[in-house]
């Protein structure tokens, strides 16, 4: 090993050179050290950017709004009616109007079972409460709404319905079967 001066050093015959590392070289390693960091903060700690689980997210709600409006009466379009706060608002003051006279002002039965305990005669599913609704039971006691409220309406107040599971109000001696 010998050294010219130094800056210079020469191991096995080879010169080694002690260059500054050029600029576009430190500008690329600084620029992505930047970047990365930047990158990181947007699309990993905030939901601000569309980063992959955002877009996810969007797809299926936008799936499940196609599907629901595609098929208003399915089990999944009466669960995600549960979800808006218009759609159970609507359903409240059918409810009051047209089904507190016999199942209570607040559902918990009085001519008709109590709607907010866990016993059903004819079904506790969203499909199961419309029908009921819809057709009702004449003989039964229970007048065919569907003919006089329209669909909207019996979508709504059956989203109404639904959103009282679990209440379980005190009032009329449970009906039917238990659904957990
Ligand atoms: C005139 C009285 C009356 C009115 C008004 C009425 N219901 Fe009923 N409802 C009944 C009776 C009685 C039954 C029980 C039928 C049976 O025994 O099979 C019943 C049953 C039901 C059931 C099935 C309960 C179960 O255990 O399966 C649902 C759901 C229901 N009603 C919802 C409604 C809704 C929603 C409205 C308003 C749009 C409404 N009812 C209006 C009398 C009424």
């Amino acid at each position: 090993m010998s050294s010219d001066n130094n800056n210079l050093r020469k191991y096995d015959d080879i010169l080694e050179e002690d260059n500054h590392l050029p600029n576009w070289w430190l500008a690329i390693l600084f620029g992505s050290i930047v970047f990365a960091f930047g990158y990181w903060i947007a699309f990993h700690t905030t939901d601000t950017f569309p980063n992959p689980p955002v877009v996810y997210r969007a797809d299926v709600d936008a799936l499940k709004k196609a599907r629901a409006a595609a098929n208003p009466t399915s089990e999944e379009a009466l669960t995600a009616l549960v979800a808006s706060p218009e759609a159970l608002s609507e359903g409240q003051k059918v409810f009051s109007t047209t089904c507190a006279s016999c199942h209570g002002q607040n559902a918990e039965g009085l001519v008709g079972p109590n709607l907010t305990d866990k016993f059903w005669i004819h079904g506790a599913a969203g499909k199961d409460i419309l029908k009921s609704v819809n057709d009702g039971y004449p003989d039964k006691g229970m007048p065919a709404w569907g003919v006089v409220i329209g669909d909207a309406k019996a979508r709504n107040v059956t989203a109404f319905v639904l959103s009282l599971k679990g209440k379980n109000l005190k009032g009329k001696d449970p009906q039917g079967d238990p659904v957990e």
